[in-house]
């Protein structure tokens, strides 16, 4: 059924980017692949349902002991406005390649995709009550399933007050709970990078999705010795990006989702500027008549950013690059480290052991060398400090889903001889 849901998405792809970009705003170019990843989930996750094995345990004396995965049995599933439909396959493949059923609902911003995708498992053959939508609103619908003792597992992914409210719900029932949080990742360019790489990189990871991304690297720091350079080049890129019509195949970056996300993001461009930071391109809605009225706002960079300020400390989830400065590879790492999240980290430089050894010392559930904002359904993602509890994607993401059952089994025929003498 999983690997049939994944065909079916491929075959609706024009028609379910289209109603993703009117659902969120953000670019058909961008949709179109997220959908596809949408596929991928059901296709990965399909093919793990038939290759889940236990273990057989060595074992001290005459025993049989051996493990089987069961699924949790009922899940809460709540996911965010941002990738709608790539969230919603996120969380109900796994799920049901475990053999769970579940309750999964999408923000209220933006439900059509996956209601659709709810239609789409019925059509591939699942038997009706297995996968149930339900649209509503967070303090009704989604606290009602965090809270309920019907459900035995909550998958959630959003902002981190959310999360915490989910957490202290779970309490009386001690319902297991994973969540995906905020991020605010750091981007390091070493004097040693391929610039060109890493401006290309560097925009990609911030502009993309108007910057509405978990792991998205709002916070880049430039060694010293290159960094009029680097901004330079940085600067000239960023003049390149196209904002406008999300459905255009041309445009590289739509719109904001949320007149609420629009506003966040203008008060902390006002906050950047209180603080001290020199505003160095964008800081605006673009002044284009066809997008007048639309939450659209242009890429923007800041310059001489503080590491203890609001600017670098605080999630915008927007379209707003800090810069800041780097020397050393200590002081970097500290400041690196220097926020509660722990998401994602992205390194860019030729010398592999400085790679390395930065990776080993970053604290973040995922860390790009050369690269930025990669994902793939195989490989887990998670975030370290207030960034998330557990893993999901890959055969870590299957096992959140999963109880694991150990079975022992006594071969002697003495029994237990403890009150033999
Ligand atoms: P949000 O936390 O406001 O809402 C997320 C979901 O929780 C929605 O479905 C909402 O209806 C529901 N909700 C709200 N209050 C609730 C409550 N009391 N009990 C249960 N459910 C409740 O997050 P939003 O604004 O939708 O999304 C943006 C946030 O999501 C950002 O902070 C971003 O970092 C995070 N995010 C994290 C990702 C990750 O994988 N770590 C990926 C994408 C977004
Ligand atoms: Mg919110």
């Amino acid at each position: 059924i999983l690997l049939h849901v994944a065909d079916r998405i491929r075959s609706r792809i024009d028609e379910l980017a289209h109603l993703e970009t009117l659902d969120n705003g953000k670019a058909i170019r961008e949709t179109r692949a997220q959908v596809n990843a949408s596929a991928d989930y059901f296709e990965y996750y399909g093919g793990w349902a038939d290759k889940l094995e236990g273990h057989v345990v060595p074992v001290r004396g005459r025993f049989h002991t051996y493990t089987v995965y069961e699924p949790i049995g009922v899940c809460g599933q709540i996911i965010p406005w941002n990738s709608p439909l790539p969230q919603a396959a996120q969380k109900l493949a796994p799920a049901l390649a475990a053999g769970c059923t579940m309750i999964l609902k999408p923000a209220e911003q933006t439900p059509t995709t996956a209601l659709i995708l709810g239609e789409m498992l019925l059509e591939a053959g699942l038997p009706r009550g297995v996968v149930n939508i339900l649209p509503g609103f967070g303090p009704t619908a989604g606290a009602a399933l965090a809270s309920h003792p019907g459900i035995d597992k909550v998958a959630f992914t959003g902002e981190v007050g959310t999360g915490q409210e989910i957490l202290r719900a779970s309490v009386d029932n001690l319902t297991k709970v994973t969540l995906e949080l905020g991020g605010k990742a750091p981007n390091i360019v070493c004097d040693d990078a391929d610039l060109d790489a890493a401006v290309r990189g560097t925009l990609f990871g911030i502009f993309a999705g108007a910057g509405q991304y978990c792991d998205a690297g709002p916070r880049l720091f430039v060694h010293s010795k290159i960094r009029d350079v680097f901004v330079d080049k940085l600067l000239k890129m960023t003049q390149k990006i196209r904002v406008g019509d999300p459905l255009d195949p041309a445009t590289h970056v739509g719109s904001l989702t949320t007149q609420e996300q629009l506003e966040k993001v203008v008060r902390y461009v006002e906050h950047g500027q209180q603080e001290g930071a020199e505003l160095i391109a964008g800081g605006e809605q673009p002044d284009v008549p066809q997008l007048a009225g639309g939450y659209f706002y242009l890429p923007t960079i800041f310059d001489r950013v503080k590491p203890g300020t609001r600017l670098a400390q605080e999630e915008i989830f927007g379209p707003v690059l800090s810069l800041l400065d780097y020397d050393d590879d200590e002081q970097l790492v500290t400041d690196a480290n220097g926020t509660v999240y722990g998401l994602a980290a992205g390194i860019w430089t030729e010398d592999m052991r400085r790679a390395l050894t930065l990776a080993e010392r970053l604290k973040a559930g995922t860390v790009w060398i050369n690269t930025f904002r990669q994902t793939q359904i195989s490989a887990s993602f998670g975030g370290y400090k207030m960034s998330g509890i557990g893993r999901e994607k890959g055969l870590s993401g299957l096992e959140e889903y999963c109880e694991e059952k150990t079975v022992w089994v006594d071969l002697n025929d003495r029994g237990i001889g403890y009150f033999d003498d």
